[in-house]
């Protein structure tokens, strides 16, 4: 009998583009969605773009758009990147949609009335001049322990200290700048701490649903019997706030991770209303559908613990399993941007480089542990040039052709007892149950080991030769029907990884879809295949160099642009960013372009009481326009002929004013005890355009 299965990868953020770190989990779970399918089970795969929340917001409004606008875009982007690397979800949608608001609003409804949600009045940090609440990662100051200067509210980049954002020295508003004030507020809880959640989670946790690694982490959180561990979740953020308000607490809103996984339940019940499935089916306490998480390690709390106590309190079924991954790093180090190994995926596909190339690596690389994984660039050449395209690609190469000029296009019945066919079809259900086990590395080297077993068949009858030899028809048909059939059976066993490919080789052999059972069966002589045209080229090192070129980022400032993802309290840290040992590389410093700047123009903005909008001459034909925080010391009549200092490869910002397309250079007090901003001059002589190093 079919199963029936419903699986989700975690759900983007709206506010940043996919790269090649978040492929790691989308084509896993791709590869793994794929090969359910192609076994004959239901199996529908689920994803959104996760959309609310105070960075969302804010990034909204820094450029000028609604959240809605926002995430609308957004989307466009995630769903190009994610067909152009062929992941196939069943349904791709967005937490900010009315089943993701009517199932959040079900859940709550259903913790409230268990007594599982409570109120309480919390203090916490209010920036006055935005007037808002500041979230942990939008609150900045001197790190309580090493001291260093402009660190975020809950940990320390360069000691790695954890703290609360009320520990800070000095602290300040990300946002705007401003002094934050404690103030009161409603907060509404979740009380994980409650018993029936602990006996739960104590229960669920340790019952085989998490790998063994997530499953010791997870007694680490709870605490040893007797000991709970567990805390209250607050689950509600004050307006202003983007996102759901609670249905009974004008003014209030679920916090972004509380809907975040019922997104999974909204994406769902959008698809099944597309196709007449049932919903409850799946959903019901008790069902015989089995669901499945992939998730990266860093979110196991919020899928482990808050996840399935809300589901099963709310009554609901729980998740069959969750499956964590582990990071991606680029040649032994965290993704970077200053290096150019911080690589979106839309610049991966703009390169021209072959999506399915990624997928096979990343599939020759995965297994079912929370370990990370490396992208070697050397590896990754290597391994596509040999073994897709030096072996696997090699044995249709060349048959097909003699097939197609000696024999009308025709195959002859392959050899049943052939040992390398004999070995494919043996090997096809060890390959299954590792697929099914998501062990994708261990899969591929099976795989490659059976495609070296049919091109030593190819080599042992060299189809070249038989060709120029007289009388030799019938072995010639018999060889190259034979490797084709190899061919075809390898097709079958790696179509989970690469469906494109797979798909150009059904065309090319004119073949009904390949399922997973034809690997157990044969072409019958006489069948017909249509011309054969190249399937996979070789990666080229230049490709690869140009790649890391187009993502190759100028430093720019230190924002709370895209804070990293709400930290739980006993969440495992968030790996600090590259260079955060304090200190810069000259490689990095040379990619920032300071050059000598004239003002030949300096004026007042119109309903911005900070900014200075300054034209500037570094020596190109166009003049740059920059708005600078500069207008409490100076007038801008004064600063008109001098000359100063501009970092000119700034990405350009757009602002409420217009673009702004560069940076002038001030010096002020760190701690703003000394009042005061000075514009930096050079010393005479020095020409609009020159390099300042
Ligand atoms: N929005 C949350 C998830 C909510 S799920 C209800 C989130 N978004 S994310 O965009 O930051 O990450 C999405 C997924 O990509 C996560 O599972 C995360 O672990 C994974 N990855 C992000 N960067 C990654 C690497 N560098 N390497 C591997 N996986 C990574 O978290
Ligand atoms: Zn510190």
């Amino acid at each position: 009998m079919s199963r029936k299965i419903l699986v989700t990868s975690a759900l983007p953020y709206a506010n940043g583009a996919i790269h090649l770190g978040h492929l790691v989990e989308y084509i896993q779970t791709d590869i793994w969605v794929r090969f359910q399918k192609m076994s004959g089970n239901e199996c529908w795969y689920v994803c959104a773009d996760d959309t609310h929340g105070t960075p969302i917001m804010l990034r909204a409004e820094k450029e000028g758009i609604t959240p809605e606008q926002l995430i609308a875009r957004v989307h466009g982007e995630h769903s190009r990147d994610f067909a152009g690397f062929l992941v196939g979800f069943d349904n791709y949608y967005s937490t900010h949609s009315p089943e993701t608001r009517d199932c959040a609003n079900d859940i709550y409804g259903k913790l409230k009335a268990a007594g599982l949600i409570e109120v309480r009045s919390i203090e916490q940090y209010y920036d006055p001049v935005k007037q808002m609440f500041l979230p942990d990662r939008f609150i900045k100051g001197e790190c309580p322990k090493c001291h260093a200067k402009d660190q975020y509210g809950d940990n320390c980049e360069v000691c790695g200290a954890a703290y609360a954002p009320t520990d800070l020295i000095e602290p300040f508003s990300a946002v705007s700048g401003a002094k934050p004030e404690l103030r009161h507020s409603d907060h509404y809880f979740f009380k994980l701490s409650d018993p029936r959640c602990e006996a739960f989670l104590r229960e669920y946790t340790s019952s085989g649903v998490l790998q063994a690694e997530a499953a010791n982490k997870m007694q680490e959180w709870l605490g040893a019997p007797g000991d709970n561990k567990l805390s209250d979740w607050d689950i509600s953020r004050d307006a202003p706030y983007f996102g759901f308000e609670i249905p009974d607490a004008p003014g209030k809103y679920f916090y972004v991770w509380l809907d975040a996984p019922i997104g999974y339940m909204g994406s769902f019940r959008n698809l099944c209303a597309q196709k007449g499935l049932d919903f409850d089916e799946f959903f019901k306490k008790d069902s015989s559908t089995e669901l499945y998480h992939f998730i990266g390690k860093d979110i196991l709390y919020f899928h482990a613990l808050f996840w399935p106590a809300e589901l099963q309190h709310a009554g609901y079924r729980t998740p069959t399993k969750i499956f964590a991954h582990g990071f991606l790093t680029v040649d032994g180090a965290k993704m970077s941007k200053s290096r150019g190994t911080f690589i979106t995926a839309e610049s991966f596909l703009n390169s021209g480089m072959n999506p399915e190339w990624l997928r096979y690596y990343f599939a020759a690389k995965l297994s079912n542990t929370m370990e990370d994984i490396d992208l070697s660039f050397d590896d990754f050449v290597a391994r596509v040039n040999s073994d897709l395209v030096g072996k696997y690609v090699n044995i249709a190469s060349r048959a097909a052709g003699f097939i197609a000029k000696r024999f009308n296009g025709q195959l002859a019945p392959a050899d049943d007892n052939l040992p390398a066919i004999r070995a494919i079809r043996d090997a096809a259900p060890r390959v299954a149950e590792l697929f099914e086990a998501r062990e994708f590395s261990k899969a591929i080297r099976e795989i490659m080991a059976l495609t070296d077993g049919a091109n030593q068949y190819v080599d042992s009858v060299k189809p070249w030769e038989l060709a120029k030899q007289e009388g030799k028809d019938s072995e010639l048909h018999a060889a190259c029907s034979n490797a084709l059939n190899l061919f075809r059976l390898l097709t079958v066993l790696l179509k989970p990884v690469l469906p494109a490919t797979a798909a150009k080789v059904e065309a090319f052999m004119n073949l009904a879809p390949l399922s997973w059972a034809d690997a157990g069966t044969l072409l019958a002589g006489g069948h017909a295949i249509n011309a054969y045209s190249h399937l996979m080229t070789r990666v080229d090192g230049k490709q690869i160099e140009a790649l890391i070129e187009a993502n190759k980022q100028s430093l720019a400032p230190a924002t709370a642009e895209a804070p990293a993802k709400p930290a739980a309290k006993t969440a495992e840290k968030k790996e600090a960013p590259a260079g955060t040992d304090g200190l810069c590389t000259i490689d990095d410093f040379m990619k920032v372009d300071l050059r000598i700047a004239k003002i030949v123009n300096a004026e007042h903005v119109d309903g911005a009481d900070k900014l200075v909008r300054l034209t500037l001459d570094i020596g190109e034909e166009n003049m740059r326009n920059v708005f600078a925080g500069i207008k409490a010391a100076y007038d801008p009549a004064q600063l008109v002929g001098r000359l100063t200092v501009m970092v000119a490869n700034l990405a350009p910002r757009k602002m409420k004013f217009g673009l702004s397309e560069g940076m002038v250079l001030a010096a002020s007090d760190l701690d703003a005890k000394t009042p005061g901003l000075y514009l930096l001059s050079p010393d005479s002589g020095a020409q609009p355009g020159m390099r300042v190093k």
